[in-house]
């Protein structure tokens, strides 16, 4: 897609992030778009937007705006263009949740390019924990997403270690955990990203939208995501569970797998996930442990 469709998009956009509903002619003197241009651009936008047009007015639904989100304790930040949702967190205390339209600098983990484009939900939570709460994190969040879009929407996700959310080997969801040491506590920032109404861009991801076949409103699912955050103290006690939790919902188990990692490419098959996110593979010399931190690519060996 050209870039300048981009900019129309955003433009419009921009304007039914406070208010969801708009004469089509008032968008016309508001943009200074003809109102061609304007039906086509929101036409475009309805392909990945809960976004209803008539001959005379266009209507978003506001289950689909994150701006009419309130979540009790938090305070959300919904931005129409960020680079990325991880840095503009930072300028917030914790308890915060910043979401944003676009990423033009969109962060995955290794320092590799997340592509965001309009539709997905792009968000990061920002919390206030003690060391061994934080250390859980990595095995928490991906727990909590599948359970989320699993009883949802139906779907059957699973996690590929260390903490891609995957439909049947294809990413519906990314997660990236960084945090900020202080001398009496952490704070983490827990960057989400889910392919919800966007188009992928990378072939093997999916989307809810077209694992479903129709467009979703994302306002529960972040809604009922920040809800778990809200209990997250009392979801991190319970680390046994959790661990349970992880490997019941692990799909990189028993599998066999090559591994990229800093020590160079390594096979195996994988016997165990540790507490702190660790993956235990048994290879032909033995038992070797890699931290999430110390693998690139995870790529699945099919058996014959
Ligand atoms: C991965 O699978 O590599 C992690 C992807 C995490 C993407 C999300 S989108 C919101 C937040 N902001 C970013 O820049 N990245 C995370």
């Amino acid at each position: 897609m050209s870039g300048n469709r981009v900019l129309e998009k955003l433009i419009i956009l921009d304007y039914l992030l406070d208010r969801s509903e708009w004469g089509v002619r008032e968008l016309s003197w508001e943009t200074g778009f003809s109102i061609d241009k304007v039906k086509s651009v929101l036409k475009d936008l309805s392909k990945n937007y809960l976004i209803e047009l008539d001959s005379s007015k266009v209507i978003w639904n506001p289950a689909d705006n994150p701006s009419t989100l309130k979540p009790w304790g938090w305070r959300l930040i919904h931005k129409l263009v960020v680079g990325s949702t991880q840095e503009v967190a930072k300028g917030y205390g914790p308890w915060s949740i910043v979401v944003s339209e676009y990423q033009i600098m969109g962060r995955g983990r290794y320092g590799r390019k997340w592509f965001s484009s309009l539709g997905g939900l792009w968000f990061t939570l920002s919390l206030s924990l003690n060391s061994s709460e934080a250390s859980l994190l990595p095995i928490a969040v991906p727990v909590i997403l599948t359970k989320v879009l699993n009883k949802q929407f139906n779907v059957e996700t699973r996690i590929k270690w260390p903490n891609d959310i995957v439909v049947k080997e294809g990413k519906l969801a990314g997660i990236l955990v960084e945090a900020e040491a202080f001398p009496d506590k952490f704070i983490v920032y827990v960057g989400v990203g889910v392919n919800v109404n966007n188009e992928p861009r990378l072939e093997e991801a999916v989307s809810l939208k077209h694992l479903l076949g129709g467009l979703v409103p994302r306002n529960k699912l972040l809604a009922t995501v920040v809800g778990w955050f809200s209990n997250i103290r009392r979801v991190l006690e319970d680390r046994e569970r959790l661990v349970r939790d992880y490997m019941d919902s692990l799909d990189t188990l028993h599998r066999r797998v090559v591994l990229d990692t800093v020590d160079g490419v390594v096979e195996g098959v994988v016997v165990n996930v540790r507490s702190d996110g660790a993956i235990v593979l048994e290879t032909e010399s033995g038992e070797v442990v890699y931290e999430p931190s110390s693998v690139y690519r995870v790529r699945y060996v099919e058996e014959t």
